[in-house]
């Protein structure tokens, strides 16, 4: 059999877990969460789910992963039970659904990429707000948007783990905080912005509704790529002495990190340009043209370049990610089901645009593509990160919590007994208790059983 890749070295591993996890996760879908359930309390509720239960999710992945090194499927089939196979099918699923709405996003910002060298971004608040219509609206270019996302994606993966995706993520990645950084500064500089940032920061709980929890809950998954079995892929090709308290750890701050950043970035522009907070997906398509055109009103040469660099950056950002999902199914394709990998990848690509097709049309051309009452694409995000990212993370933990040997799971905890670790006990605490309560009451809360 042929030798699998790892990853060349700690800081590697860091960077492109964390490269699954930042992407249009943190500076698309955040924002747009936070604003639709009214700010502050949402972050504050939010920071909360990836503390309590998202950190102890990750390290509940990494194990099974570590463990077994092998595709999400046959890593959970390997811990002691057969069955718990079945989570990584359904993983399998999540993360494929996932790939085909995510790229229709993706495809947003290839789009906006091309316009902002084009120049076609320079106009008002209403214009830029027309122009992203028009473009949604049109039956095939977000569509071919998207589709070629998805090849992209393709592109890097059959380039194998080490060379594709580590090589990449250890540049960009820094360049990255960097331009947030800088459109965080410019933002918060935009006449009438102190408003935008007072809604990031006063937490209102008066107006946290019954469906938050799950809200905040399915943004923490979704941001943390946990629940799909992604992070348990990406810790098969860990080495043995990877720390993973350490690393679920620092991933999970960076990643909210990130998270909060884009939410600085974004608010105070809108509000300072009079774009309504719950807006909803458009979001950051109709803020970000904003303040590059005003924030460099003076420098608009500067403005240009850094609108070009925001959303090559914002594609990396999101092609890290995405290749993280396009590699759950593939690792499964190639390894269980013995085909080449070349063919592996081709077939989730093409199960992929598929599904990018119709969620594309369903939120653009042709809103009768809806299942129970919502466009194709919402429905997608919803039954995924609301509902599959959280059982997903609910089965991981009562597989390690309540059936898998314990000595197996301090095993991998504390690599061997070579980490001197006090928190083993926390730990299991959590995953035996907490975590599986807490989702379990969140959704109880959802559906107005409790
Ligand atoms: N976490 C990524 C983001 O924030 C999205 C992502 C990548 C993901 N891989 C995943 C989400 C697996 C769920 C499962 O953009």
């Amino acid at each position: 059999m042929e030798k699998r890749g790892t990853f060349g070295s700690k800081l590697a591993i860091i960077l492109t877990t964390a490269g699954s996890a930042v992407g249009l996760g943190n500076i698309w879908r955040f924002p747009f969460m936070t604003g639709q359930n009214g700010g502050a309390a949402f972050i504050v509720i939010y920071l909360g789910c990836v503390l309590i239960l998202g950190i102890p999710g990750m390290i509940s992945e990494f194990i099974v992963g570590r463990h077994s090194q092998s595709n999400a499927a046959r890593a959970y089939g390997n811990v002691g039970f057969r069955k718990a196979r079945y989570i990584g099918y359904l993983g399998i699923l999540t993360s494929t659904i996932i790939l085909g709405f995510y790229a229709v996003v993706a495809g947003w910002c290839l789009q906006y990429l091309f316009a902002s060298i084009a120049g076609q971004l320079n106009g008002d608040t209403n214009y830029i707000l027309e122009y992203f219509k028009t473009f949604s609206s049109d039956p095939i270019r977000p569509c071919l948007w998207a589709v070629g996302f998805i090849f992209i994606t393709h592109f890097v993966v059959t380039q194998g783990v080490e060379k594709g995706i580590e090589r990449a993520s250890k540049l960009l990645m820094p360049l990255l905080l960097l331009i947030l950084v800088v459109l965080v500064i410019a933002s918060c500089l935009l006449p009438g912005a102190s408003r935008g940032i007072e809604f990031l920061l006063k937490p209102d709980f008066s107006k946290v509704s019954s469906g938050v929890f799950l809200e905040a809950l399915g943004q923490a998954f979704f941001s943390l790529s946990l629940g799909t079995a992604c992070l348990c892929t990406y810790a098969s090709y860990f080495k043995k002495d990877t720390n993973l308290l350490k690393s679920a750890t620092q991933i999970a701050l960076l990643d909210s990190f990130i998270a909060i950043l884009a939410g600085l970035m974004i608010f105070p522009a809108a509000f300072s340009v009079g774009v309504q907070p719950d807006s909803g997906p458009s979001l950051i398509f109709i803020t970000l043209p904003n303040v590059f055109r005003q924030a460099f009103e003076s420098m608009p040469i500067v403005g240009f370049v850094i609108s070009i660099l925001f959303y090559a950056l914002l594609v990396f950002a999101a092609l890290t990610s995405t290749i993280s999902m396009h590699e759950i199914g593939t690792a499964f394709f190639h390894e269980e089901l013995r085909l080449p990998r070349n063919k592996a990848t081709w077939i989730l690509t093409l199960v992929c645009s598929f599904i990018a097709i119709f969620c594309s049309l369903s939120v653009g051309a042709n809103p009768n593509l809806q299942l129970f009452g919502m466009p194709l694409m919402d429905f997608c995000d919803f039954i995924t990160a609301q509902i599959m990212l959280p059982a997903g993370a609910f089965f991981t933990s009562i597989l390690i919590g309540w059936m898998v040997e314990q000595q197996l799971v301090k095993q991998e905890f504390d690599n061997g007994g070579t980490l001197k670790t006090n928190f083993f006990h926390a730990y299991m605490f959590s995953v035996k208790y907490i975590v599986p309560l807490c989702i379990l009451l969140i959704f109880l809360h959802q559906f107005h059983i409790i």
